[in-house]
């Protein structure tokens, strides 16, 4: 298959070197007819000249006297050049199987007849071919070379589209076009970055929601299984137990929903259902999902009631928040350590007896990876999802998430809007009654 930068070579270089060509035989015509033109002119002042000089010659036949290589001078009686020449005091003749030029000039009874050679004419006009020649030569070098120019500059531009597009099909991220060079090429640049953009951040989202739902799977199961292992040791009763493991089932499913709309690409984020929540319950459901592992890591999970905490959330993604800032809590507090679950109104603490955290990751505490690359080598660390989850929850819920820490714990706490109060509520009746 010819590549577009040969094909635009060759129709570049064609379309030129057509032009070049046509040029140059205009050109040789019209230098050749100028030739013949100026010869016969010249063959016409010498006749002239010669025709009024003392050495003229006596009348006889061609050739008799002033015979030279290249020319002859004849004078002969008005009759006999009638019959040896066409009527025109200029022309061509052939004599003897050879071209001749000739003028004629007219004195009395005689004509003078000057006769030159068709080949001395010719290789007179020999530099000037040699000339237009070496001009058709440098026409045809420049041709080649403009459309290699040009070829390569159109087809540049193309190309790098081409390839661009490979990688962002092979599902890598391309470097962005130089929007360079005519306006429909820096439109093309600039609508594959445009479109290349909007793809990557498409890939992205997708992918980092993916990773989400699947870091969020985990919880529940955490949960169903230890409270299955501790209903098998009989540390708990088969009521509480079954009660937890049901709650733990009913949202694996919602976060498997949330996997089978990712699939059909409608959802790339968590979706929110806001209500009015009790935060003392939130508390109280996290702290029972966590107690079987809390038991085996000998940590004490214990709750401090404020006197009203309500807030506007979603409860399963609230309950999704705090169990992430509960299992990085129970797994950084030292055995005989606690956690506490305090609450107020639109705002839900998790406290800990645990190591805390420098006062320079405090900023950057809730990006992905950051603390877990920080303290892979001295602490037990998960997959460095979990805390960048926390904040993007807290925000899509309309809230946020902040962290305090001291050398003998760490605090997270979580900020949500509060419910509506009785004559908010009131007042959207009436105005969407209205
Ligand atoms: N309460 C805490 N006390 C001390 N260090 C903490 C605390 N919470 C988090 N960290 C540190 O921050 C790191 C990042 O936490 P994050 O929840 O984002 O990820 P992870 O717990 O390592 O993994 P994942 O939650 O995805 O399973 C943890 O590995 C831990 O080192
Ligand atoms: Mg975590």
């Amino acid at each position: 298959m010819i590549s577009l930068q040969t094909r635009l070579r060759l129709a570049i270089g064609g379309a030129v070197l057509v032009a070049v060509s046509v040029s140059l035989l205009v050109g040789a015509y019209l230098v050749r007819r100028s030739l013949e033109r100026a010869a016969f002119s010249g063959l016409q002042r010498q006749v002239g000249l010669l025709a009024h000089e003392d050495v003229r010659p006596a009348p006889g036949q061609f050739g008799r006297f002033l015979a030279t290589q290249d020319e002859r001078l004849s004078v002969l009686p008005k009759q006999q050049a009638r019959l040896l020449l066409p009527d025109s005091p200029t022309g061509r003749i052939a004599i003897n199987e050879r071209d001749y030029l000739y003028a004629t000039q007219d004195i009395g009874p005689d004509v003078v007849v000057l006769l030159r050679t068709a080949s001395s004419v010719r290789s007179e006009s020999k530099p000037f071919w040699v000339a237009l020649g070496a001009a058709g030569g440098i026409g045809c070098l420049l041709a080649v070379a403009l459309a290699a120019m040009l070829g390569r500059s159109i087809a540049r531009p193309v190309l790098r589209v081409a390839r661009a597009s490979r990688q962002l099909a092979e599902g890598s991220q391309p470097e962005a076009l130089p929007v360079v060079g005519a306006s429909e090429l820096r439109g093309l640049s600039e609508s594959f970055n445009t479109m290349a953009g909007q793809l990557t951040r498409a890939r992205d989202a997708e992918r980092s929601f993916l990773l989400s739902v699947s870091h969020e799977l985990k919880t529940p199961l955490t949960a169903i299984r230890g409270y299955s292992e501790a209903l098998d040791e009989g540390v708990f009763t088969p009521e509480r137990a079954v009660k937890v493991i049901r709650i733990e089932a009913a949202r694996l499913e919602r976060l498997i929903a949330d996997l089978i709309n990712l699939a059909r690409l409608d959802q790339q984020r968590f979706d929110i259902y806001p209500d009015t929540v009790d935060l003392v319950e939130i508390a109280r459901e996290s702290a029972a999902r966590h107690a079987a592992r809390a038991r085996d890591l000998g940590v004490r999970i214990q709750l401090e009631q404020g006197r009203c905490a309500s807030a506007r959330a979603d409860p399963d993604r609230l309950l999704q928040v705090v169990s992430n800032l509960i299992e990085n809590a129970l797994r950084c507090t030292p055995r005989g350590g606690t956690v506490t679950l305090a609450t107020a109104a639109g705002e839900l603490k998790v406290k800990d007896t645990g190591p805390g955290l420098a006062s320079d990751d405090i900023p950057h505490a809730f990006d992905r990876f950051f603390l877990y690359r920080r303290y892979n080598n001295e602490r037990p660390v998960g997959t460095g999802l979990g805390l960048a989850i926390v904040r993007e929850l807290a925000q899509a819920m309309g809230g946020e998430a902040r962290v305090a820490a001291s050398p003998t714990g760490t605090e997270f706490t979580i900020s949500l809007p509060l419910p509506k109060t009785r004559d908010q509520l009131d007042a959207l009746h009436a105005f969407t009654a209205s």
